[in-house]
C-alpha cells in the first residue's frame, strides 16, 4: 500500500560511494523500494527529465551535472510519499538543510546536492516512467 515518489542519488553522492548510506537511511525512514536502477543519462536524458526547469539560470549546469557520471535511480513507497521523503533529504541548498537530513549530510552546493525527490504525485507518476516499465515496477506494492 501507500503512495510513491522517485529518487535519483546524484552524481557525485554516487561517485563519493555514498550509496549504501543514503538507501540505509531511506529504508529507515520506513520507505520500501519498489524499483532501483544504476543508469547515466545523457544531456538529452536530462534535458527532458528537467524540462521545465529549461528557462532557469541554472539549466545548463544542472543537465552538465546530472549526466556527468552514474546515478541510482528508485520508486519509494510510503504513506505520504512525496511530502515524507522531502522531509528526510532537506532544503535544495545544503547550507539551509536541517541536521540529519540527507543534504545536510551528503550535499556539496545547491546543483550537487546529493540526491532528488519528486515535488508532487503528479511527478512522481511522470518521473517513474520516464526511469522505469511496468514491468519493472513491483506491482504488489503498487
Ligand atoms: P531537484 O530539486 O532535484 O531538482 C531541481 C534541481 O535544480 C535541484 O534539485 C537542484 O539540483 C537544481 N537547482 C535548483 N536551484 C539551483 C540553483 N540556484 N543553482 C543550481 N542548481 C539549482
Amino acid at each position: 500500500a501507500g503512495t510513491k515518489t522517485l529518487t535519483m542519488i546524484k552524481p557525485g553522492a554516487v561517485k563519493h560511494r555514498h550509496i549504501g548510506a543514503i538507501i540505509d537511511m531511506i529504508e529507515k525512514a520506513g520507505f520500501r523500494i519498489a524499483a532501483i536502477k544504476s543508469v547515466k543519462l545523457t544531456a538529452e536524458d536530462a534535458m527532458e527529465f528537467y524540462a521545465e526547469h529549461k528557462e532557469r539560470p541554472f539549466f545548463g549546469e544542472l543537465v552538465d551535472f546530472m549526466s556527468s557520471g552514474p546515478i541510482i535511480a528508485a520508486i519509494l513507497l510510503k504513506e505520504n510519499a512525496v511530502a515524507d521523503f522531502r522531509k528526510i533529504i532537506g532544503s535544495t541548498d545544503p547550507s539551509e538543510a536541517a541536521d540529519g537530513t540527507i543534504r545536510k549530510m551528503f550535499a556539496i552546493s545547491k546543483s550537487m546536492n546529493a540526491i532528488h525527490g519528486s515535488d508532487s504525485d503528479e511527478s512522481a507518476e511522470r518521473e517513474s516512467t520516464f526511469f522505469f516499465s511496468k514491468k519493472e515496477m513491483l506491482e504488489k506494492y503498487l
